[in-house]
């Protein structure tokens, strides 16, 4: 019986995961950057599938799934925030088809800006995409040192951060750092990741000005978004200083290459390029000066 793409529900997504971790790690170890990814809770897909459940979608092989699609919608922005088809049935169709179905979703809602994050060395996602019409457009790099190892700031962080939390948070702060750094309003995804009891968030500050927001995650600084591109080096800084005072043995970021204030403090702070990925889109769009993203998925 042929492959089927249907919509997925909520009991799919704990082994559309374990494709997608399979996926990527058979992916990552074939060409030499070891095992990147490791099973977690499906936690954010479960949250944009009772958001918007047309962004989420499996190829189901008489009962087996062989494949997961998952894009969200924030106003006119569409993200493809995973592809993945199981490692042995790869190259025979699947990808196109899961396509099909998540282009759909742009289509219905409207949504005139599609882009997603991929791997800077994989030649099949890529040459899927340009079919598809979305073109490369910076690498965003994977940066990380060790804690103990990550170098102090010269100077004293001339920004400071406040610690943020769902009852008291300003949305409408927010959203306007997100409508200067990326054009739209993530409303949602700051109310998904002030309920996620392993993230801190905070607003970044100069004087007594709110420029900016940061998560940071178990060492893993990002999203990081900041009103204006002469203020994303000093938000960086901020954010490592407050990192390196955890007790995490490794801090990461993941660090547009179109942000070069942001990569140079990370440079300077002894970070290393772990992983280089692309961000792929149908038109430009943002201000990747002043955004550093959390991950592929997220954004
Ligand atoms: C990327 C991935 C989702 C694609 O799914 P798939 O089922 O293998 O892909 P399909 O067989 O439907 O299509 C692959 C297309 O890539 C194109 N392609 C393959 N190699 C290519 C190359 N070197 N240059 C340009 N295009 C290429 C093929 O032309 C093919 O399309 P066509 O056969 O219709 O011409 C899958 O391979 C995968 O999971 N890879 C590992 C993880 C990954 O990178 N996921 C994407 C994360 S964003």
């Amino acid at each position: 019986m042929a492959i089927v793409c249907r919509p997925a529900r909520m009991d799919d997504l704990k082994r559309a995961d374990e494709i997608v971790v399979a996926s990527i790690n058979d992916f990552t170890e074939g060409h030499g950057f070891g095992k990147m990814a490791a099973s977690r809770p499906p936690n954010l897909q479960a949250f944009s599938l009772t958001d918007d459940p047309d962004g989420l979608w499996v190829a189901d092989d008489e009962g087996e799934i062989v494949g997961f699609a998952w894009s969200w919608i924030c106003d006119e922005l569409w993200f493809l925030a995973q592809l993945f088809v199981a490692p042995d049935r790869q190259s025979g169709g699947i990808g196109n088809q899961l396509i099909s179905k998540t282009f759909a979703h742009a289509d219905k809602r409207g949504a005139s800006i599609k882009a997603l994050i991929t791997f800077a060395f994989n030649n099949v996602s890529q040459g899927l995409y340009i079919r598809h019409g979305l073109f490369p457009r910076f690498p965003i790099y994977m940066v990380s040192a060790p804690r103990e190892r990550l170098a102090p700031s010269s100077a004293e962080p001339r920004l400071r951060l406040e610690s943020l939390a769902a009852m008291t948070a300003d949305f409408g702060e927010l959203a306007c750092v997100d409508l200067s750094a990326l054009g739209v309003s993530r409303q949602k995804h700051h109310q998904y990741l002030l309920g996620d009891s392993t993230t801190n968030g905070f607003t970044i500050h100069a004087g007594s000005e709110c420029v900016g927001y940061v998560y940071i995650s178990d060492g893993h600084i990002g999203p990081l978004a900041v009103r204006r591109p002469d203020l994303v080096g000093s938000a960086l800084a901020a954010a490592l200083s407050f990192a390196a005072r955890s007790e995490c043995p490794t801090i990461s970021a993941f660090v547009p290459g179109a942000s070069e204030p942001a990569l140079r403090v990370a440079t300077e702070h002894g970070m290393r390029l772990t992983f280089p990925m692309l961000l792929m889109s149908n038109r430009q769009f943002g201000d990747w000066v002043s955004y550093l993203p959390r991950n592929p998925g997220f954004m």
